[in-house]
């Protein structure tokens, strides 16, 4: 490596130090100097490209696995095929140039170890766009009251599922499941009570340039208990992720007080007045109906197939804790081959804040959700 270049003004500091009294002018002079060269030398050292020991350790992919079924690898491994290698003992991890791996026996997703671990932050703090390109045409699908933000679910689809695998919403809204499983290359499927929302659905989907799933309009109580329609729906493959986000027991259609009265008008809001809206019933039918719905859903989930559902809490009342992502976990656990697995909160940090309980009391301004996980653990 040729010398490096020091840029001190020796004159100037020279100076400076008789300035400042210093005796050994020529010695100190002399030492800042190669401190300067030395420190020069480590950052050329760092700017240069590091080679990966790794990458260059292992046995190229194709030569060592030449039957592998292809399609069963990421697309971000099969884009760079050619040049993936096979790294480690088992031969599990597959590796590329830039030192991103895969682990072949990943059964869940097609994730990076990296990514794993970033998704699993139990906190996720969100400012979506509702305007312009980045918003996923929220302009058409702001219809609906509380329309999911199509990246959120992407998000959370990419961690449950692998590339091509069978998603289901059966409370779709606007379809802001559906569009994520299409921004994620998932194949996805969903029911609505509301035929004005799947028509949303399906505008938005044209707008962004979304594939466009199958929808059904009707009761998904009904739906989930017609074998011949979900035969239909899905031949005989089986779904990866069930991803819900139900109405929160009778939450919109109640009337508003304080600062909702702001954002909905102090009139009901229910998502519809079908007496089988979920947003319909009382919250104890709710926990029940709710239930009943995965239990229906259940048969139709691969062995280890997660079920994740969105739930926001209601205000405490008096002594109602009204914890309802609590009830709802309980609730589901009875449920013998369905085990809770954690969850996730996402806040929505665009949510606009209201001087609830001023200047009296505490009241929250609920920016955050429950995202509740749990897994299928038999078949
Ligand atoms: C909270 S919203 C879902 C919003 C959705 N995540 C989105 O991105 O638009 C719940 C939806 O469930 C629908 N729904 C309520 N009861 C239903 C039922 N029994 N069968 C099917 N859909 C139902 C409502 O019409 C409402 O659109």
């Amino acid at each position: 490596m040729a010398a490096a270049k020091s840029f001190l003004n020796k004159e100037s500091i020279r100076e400076k130090l008789e300035n400042a009294g210093v005796e050994d002018i020529d010695g100190a002079v002399k030492e800042l100097d190669s401190m300067v060269k030395k420190f020069i030398r480590q950052q050329e050292k760092l700017a240069q490209p590091q080679p990966n020991e790794a990458y260059e350790s292992g046995s190229p992919f194709l030569e060592e696995y030449p039957d592998y079924e292809i399609d069963r690898l990421p697309g971000w491994i099969k884009d760079s095929l050619q040049d993936a290698r096979v790294i480690g003992n088992t031969k599990q991890t597959v590796i590329l140039p830039n030192g991103l791996k895969y682990q072949l026996n990943n059964t869940l997703n097609h994730m990076n170890g990296g990514e794993w671990t970033y998704f699993t932050n139990s906190v996720l703090n969100t400012s979506y766009k509702t305007s312009g390109e980045d918003s996923f045409a929220h302009k058409i699908r702001k219809i609906h009251p509380t329309p999911k933000p199509p990246q959120l679910m992407r998000d959370i689809i990419t961690f449950f599922t692998k590339e091509n695998e069978i998603v289901f919403d059966y409370f779709m809204g606007v379809g802001g499941t559906l569009l994520g499983a299409g921004l994620c290359s998932r194949r996805a499927f969903g029911i609505e009570l509301n035929p004005e929302y799947i028509q949303a659905y399906k505008m938005a989907a044209r707008e962004i340039g979304c594939r466009e799933f199958e929808c059904i309009e009707g009761d998904c109580l009904k739906i989930l208990t017609d074998s011949s329609k979900m035969k239909s729906l899905l031949g005989d493959e089986e779904i990866s992720l069930v991803l819900l986000d139900p109405p929160y027991g009778n939450m919109m259609s109640r009337e508003k007080t304080g600062a909702d009265i702001k954002v909905y008008g102090n009139v009901a809001t229910p998502f519809t007045n079908s007496e089988e809206d979920f947003g319909n019933f009382e919250l104890a039918l709710f926990f029940e109906k709710l239930k009943e719905s995965v239990e229906d859903v259940l048969p139709y989930v691969k062995k280890r197939g997660h079920v994740v559902i969105f739930i926001k809490d209601l205000q405490p009342s008096g002594k109602e804790t009204n914890l309802l992502h609590a009830k709802i976990v309980d609730k589901l656990n009875e449920i013998p081959n369905l085990n809770y697995k954690g969850m996730k909160i996402w806040a929505d940090q665009t949510a606009k804040l209201f001087p609830y309980g001023y200047p009296f009391s505490f009241v929250a301004n609920q920016i955050h959700q429950y995202i509740l996980i749990f897994r299928k653990e038999k078949q």
